[in-house]
């Protein structure tokens, strides 16, 4: 079975970082070591105008390399350099984009390194523009980007806020962590392009009153890093959520609920719409019998607080599950291989995580993860401890496996 792990996608990649001279150039820097600290091989493409943001030594530090700035450069084999690089990327990312390299290469013009070297690229390009908000409207830039995206660019839209100029609009260059997370995207296999996946994350929160509610510890690391690498693999994603204080995955449809009845109709609304359910949500088993409209005032010295129990959102899938692929998680404090197997068999699902919770690298609020899964068939399979992103990869390419040998 393969196995692909996110940050590994990434690891020795030929990735090539294009600075143009804009305000923003410097958080191209940050771009950069993140870019690194995830083990890709780094060159960086300097314009003339860039130099004056940031100084090329910074950049030459960070990504090991020299940086290059001009097709004539003292250098024997650098009038070939542009082919070659452009040859050997794995992904290309101009970031800050400004209006002048827009426009140059809307137009095929290849008058310095970066524009010459960008009319040789055939791997995927993300382009960030950023500029003042009027230029990012005018007709020209937006006639402009036009182009590059019938030309197969993925154009990252500009944050919109107070500009650097003192003008406020759309222009901003989005943030290093989500211009990485475009590049990540662009290198995955996208083997669940035209898949509709709904993902469930987080716990739910029954109020007891309006200050007070019963919950769990779910931080919904594990659902939100499933949804955001069903989106990289080409996945159209819904995402269902309990509150959790996470930023959401990009290109992602959220909907926000509190409580486990909320969860359930957005679930059973969007249900239909799937080919894939992947339930990672800590749902509240039970909720209070009665709500207090007001603030519980203390009084006695003793309460009894009366629940009933939710609907098992999971098993009522499991019900309707018709051709769906479903996928669950048990959060199991012991006989896990008893409990995860009566819950796979209970809820008809083709797969169930099963997790020992309450351990430091397991489980609830924690990045890593430490799961057995086990299959419809019987089969299972215990993996080892790791990253939440790394395992939210592995169940998709069991998903993806069972359905290829679902259509043989
Ligand atoms: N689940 C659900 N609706 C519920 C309870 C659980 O959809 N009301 C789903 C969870 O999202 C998870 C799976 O069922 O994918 C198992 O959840 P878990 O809390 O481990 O088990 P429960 O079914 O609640 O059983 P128990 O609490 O007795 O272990």
């Amino acid at each position: 079975m393969s196995i692909i792990i996110m940050h590994d996608c990434i690891k020795n990649k030929n990735i090539v970082l294009g600075v143009c001279g804009g305000i923003a150039a410097y958080k191209s820097v940050e771009l950069l070591r993140l870019l690194k600290k995830y083990g890709a091989n780094v060159r960086v493409i300097m314009t003339q105008s860039a130099r004056e943001f940031v100084g090329q030594l910074t950049f030459e530090a960070l990504s090991g390399q020299p940086v290059c700035t001009s097709i004539f450069e003292e250098n024997d084999y650098v009038s070939i350099r542009h082919i070659d690089w452009a040859r050997e990327a794995d992904a290309v990312v101009i970031a800050p984009a400004t209006a002048n390299i827009t426009g140059k290469l809307a137009n095929g013009i290849a008058d310095d390194m970066l524009s010459t070297f960008m009319l040789a690229v055939k791997s995927p390009v993300i382009f960030c523009p950023s500029m003042n908000a009027n230029m990012y409207e005018s007709k020209a830039v937006q006639r402009n980007l036009e182009t590059l995206r019938a030309d197969g660019y993925f154009i990252m839209e500009p944050g919109t806020g107070k500009l650097a100029c003192g003008t406020a609009g759309p222009g901003r260059l989005p943030e290093p962590a989500d211009i990485f997370d475009r590049i990540l995207s662009s290198l995955m296999p996208k083997d669940l392009k035209g898949k509709r996946v709904l993902v469930t994350a987080g716990p739910t929160m029954e109020l007891i009153d309006p200050v007070r509610f019963i919950s769990n510890p779910s931080s919904g690391k594990m659902g939100y890093s499933i949804a955001r690498a069903a989106e990289h693999r080409g996945g159209k994603v819904v995402l269902i959520t309990g509150p959790v204080n996470l930023s959401d995955p990009l290109n992602v449809n959220m909907i926000y609920v509190r409580t486990a009845k909320e969860m359930a109709s957005a679930v059973f609304k969007h249900m239909k719409r799937s080919d894939i359910i992947i339930k990672a949500a800590a749902v509240s088993d039970y909720r209070p019998v009665r709500s207090s409209k007001q603030k519980i005032k203390k009084k006695k010295d003793e309460i009894v607080l009366a629940l009933q129990k939710n609907q098992d959102i999971l098993k009522e899938l499991g019900r309707k599950k018709g051709n769906r692929i479903l996928a669950g998680f048990a959060a199991e404090t012991e006989n896990l291989e008893k409990n995860a197997r009566k819950k796979l068999a209970e809820k008809n699902l083709d797969i169930i995580a099963g997790n020992i919770v309450g351990s430091p690298s397991s489980g609830f609020g924690t990045d890593t993860n430490k799961v057995t899964l086990f299959y419809r068939d019987g089969s299972k399979e215990s993996l080892p401890k790791m990253e939440k992103d790394a395992l939210a990869h592995i169940l998709l390419d069991r998903i993806v496996e069972g359905m290829v040998s679902h259509l043989d």
